[in-house]
């Protein structure tokens, strides 16, 4: 697993898809530059997220609002109070960490064992094991889920009650050491805000402060009223945006996974109050549905019902995604209530209501939100469409099964050799398929060398210009998953790519 996180990193490098920030500069932590393969790759993400959610439905609309809000925003969304993580320092060691990550490692310790004794179980029982009831009879491995839930019961009931001593005493009761020294000389339980702040205007009497936005979802809610009467939209609809969000993460690792510049594709479905469980469902599934569209395999993806939300949700779950490092969060479904509206009715006494002409009365509607990470989705696909592959021959070929319509390049072409006039063949195709899809020209190295090049790229389809091509205007299209290859004319070859790569 290790080996294949390494793997990813460098592939990503080396192919020009992500570069750590300001690298000669030894880099910034939790900060990454996207190359000339990766924005591509990112950028049909977005929109292929943005068709999915806007184009193809009549009542979502979307806007692009800035990444600067007025500074009460924070106030009436909460951030400033509650957007906090518990952090704890190790006396020995001087390292900072998140005390709710520790006690979480802590506890996945345990379940692993519940886990082990439950699989020895099953290959034991064969076709005869009943999990449910081994796990209620079992005495071992109910004392390890008892234990495992009381830790996370207790940490959910401290942490919401503000009661930080206890996450202090909880690590200790437990013995938690510090994962690089061993130690178990913990300081305070504190909370630290995420939001990254800064100064708006030059005079120091009359600057004001702002913070970049941790989530884009509060340039919607302020919004909420402008797109709806400008849209003459009826309840329920909804409104996306993709963008940039910041959050001063503590636990900064995991490559694109956790950043602290990062750019979110979210989606405020309003609705009736009352309606919020149902819509809750239909998102849920919606948004699955999707993910589960691209082919990456349906077993990669599964939910996690929350138990300890967030202080605006009265349901949520998480799509966690199979990532090199096991399943994680890769997109959330918030069941938001009218926490957002009312809270900023009341700082900026504004209305936010909708108006109903069938019942005519107004009301604050309810808000279902959909939230995916642009760069966790890059990650989810980048990891695991990168294959090492055996041949029938035996030797290895490394190929990167993107899903077509999100490959940076649909083709590359290529002329057998410089010379006879291929090169020039190869250039009047591109000119004319570059209209419609990103095409690349490549003449260096034997033809086989090209196509290992392009697999490692995720290129969908390599097209060769031959000797034959100069007689009949034929070529080669190879196709990057099965390496086979087809003759067809030139003229053949813009439907057969548009198949493809179109959604
Ligand atoms: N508006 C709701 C919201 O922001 P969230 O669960 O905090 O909810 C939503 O974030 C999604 O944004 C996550 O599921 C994840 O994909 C992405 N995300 C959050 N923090 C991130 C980070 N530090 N780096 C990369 N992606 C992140």
């Amino acid at each position: 697993q290790d080996d294949l996180f390494k793997n990813v990193i460098s592939h990503a490098k080396e192919y020009g898809f992500i570069f750590p920030s300001s690298e000669i500069y030894d880099g910034l932590s939790a900060v990454y530059d996207y190359a000339q393969n990766g924005v591509e790759l990112k950028k049909n993400i977005r929109e292929y997220w943005w068709k999915a959610m806007v184009q193809m439905h009549e009542n979502i609309v979307g806007i692009d609002a800035a990444i600067f809000m007025h500074p009460t925003t924070w106030k009436a969304s909460g951030h400033v109070d509650a957007f906090s993580d518990p952090l704890i320092d190790n006396k020995d060691s001087k390292k900072r960490y998140r005390a709710d990550v520790l006690i979480e490692d802590y506890a996945e310790k345990i379940n692993i064992k519940a886990q082990k004794e439950i699989e020895k179980a099953k290959v034991r029982f064969g076709d005869a094991f009943n999990e449910a009831e081994f796990v209620s009879t079992n005495e071992r491995v109910k004392g390890y889920l008892d234990q495992k839930n009381a830790i996370l019961q207790r940490m959910a009931r401290s942490l919401e009650s503000d009661n930080l001593a206890d996450v202090k005493a909880l690590i200790e009761e437990l013995g938690i050491a510090c994962p690089e020294s061993g130690s178990k000389n913990w300081t305070e339980v504190r909370q630290f805000n995420l939001m990254f702040a800064t100064k708006l205007g030059a005079s120091a009497d009359t600057a004001m402060d702002l913070y970049l936005r941790p989530e884009t979802a509060q340039g919607i809610f302020v919004n909420f009223l402008n797109v709806q009467k400008t849209g003459r939209m009826k309840i329920p609809f909804g409104i996306a945006q993709t963008g940039k969000a910041f959050r001063n993460e503590i636990v900064a690792r995991q490559f694109i996974f956790r950043m602290r510049e990062f750019e979110q594709m979210e989606m405020q479905f309003f609705v009736k109050p009352g309606e919020e469980m149902q819509w809750y469902e239909y998102w849920k599934q919606t948004r699955l549905a999707w993910h589960q569209s691209l082919g990456l395999g349906a077993e990669n993806y599964r939910f996690h019902d929350h138990e300890k939300l967030a202080h605006y949700a009265n349901a949520a779950a998480d799509i966690e995604f199979n990532f090199p490092f096991g399943f994680k969060e890769l997109e959330g479904i918030h069941s938001r209530t009218d926490f957002d509206l009312k809270a900023h009715e009341e700082y900026s006494g504004k209305k936010l209501q909708f108006f109903d002409n069938e019942t005519n009365s107004s009301y604050v509607p309810y808000v279902v939100e959909t939230s995916v990470g642009l760069d966790r989705m890059f990650l989810a696909v980048f990891s695991k469409a990168l294959q090492e592959e055996t041949l029938e021959d035996g030797s290895t070929r490394t190929v990167l099964r993107l899903p077509s319509v999100l490959a940076p390049t649909k083709a590359a072409v290529l002329p057998l050799v410089k010379k006879d006039g291929l090169p020039e063949i190869a250039r009047e195709i591109i000119e004319d398929l570059k209209w419609d899809f990103n095409v690349a020209y490549d003449e260096k190295d034997a033809v086989g060398r090209r196509y290992r090049r392009q697999d490692a790229l995720g290129t969908p389809f390599c097209i060769t210009v031959d000797h034959q091509t100069l007689e009949d205007k034929t070529v080669t299209i190879r196709h990057r998953d099965s390496m086979e290859q087809q003759r067809v004319t030139i003229s053949e070859l813009r439907g057969i790519i548009y198949n493809e790569v179109s959604m």
